[in-house]
């Protein structure tokens, strides 16, 4: 298959749409869902899957996307917070987030909504999984406590 311009292209199930991008070596998702498909929620942070910015759900799981190949999701579903945001629970979740100004610069928060929707399709789960699932996000600004606080409220039946 090919792109637009002759060049290698791969088809990728991106929000519930087929949609071409290109599939040169070494072509990594978060840059396709990025620069070719203008989908900019998930963010570039460390590039080296240690920070959550560019996370998305592959097959409805969270997934960093920053070291991950174009080819290696084809045949997958990709859901961004794009579309996850038109959910109910995408959108409880970010309404929660905004509502109490979790955040000081926001950059992590797309990637903490995303994993935090994860969650709340199975709420209430257990507070030491919402832990250990939010652990694989860092928060540069030291946002952690208020955003800890609403993924407790929302996400387990626990006292807040
Ligand atoms: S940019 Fe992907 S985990 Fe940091
Ligand atoms: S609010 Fe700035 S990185 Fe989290």
């Amino acid at each position: 298959m090919t792109g637009p311009a002759g060049a290698p292209a791969t088809d990728l199930a991106v929000n519930g749409q087929r949609r071409a991008v290109s599939d040169v070596p070494g072509a990594l998702l978060l840059w396709a869902l990025r620069d070719e498909l203008g989908l900019l929620a998930a963010k570039y942070g460390c590039g080296v899957e240690q920070c959550g910015a560019c996370m998305v759900l592959v097959d409805g799981t969270p997934r960093p996307s920053c070291r991950l190949a174009v080819r290696s999701v084809a045949g997958q579903e990709v859901t961004t917070l794009e579309a996850l945001r038109q959910e109910p629970e995408g959108k409880r979740v970010v309404d929660a987030l905004v509502a109490a100004n979790a955040a000081q610069c926001g950059y992590c928060l797309p990637g903490i909504a995303v994993t935090m929707t994860w969650l709340a399709r199975r709420a209430p789960v257990a507070w030491a999984e919402v832990v250990r699932s939010l652990d694989d996000h860092l928060c540069r600004c030291g946002s952690h406590p208020r955003i800890l606080r609403v993924a407790r409220q929302l996400l387990t039946d626990a006292p807040p």
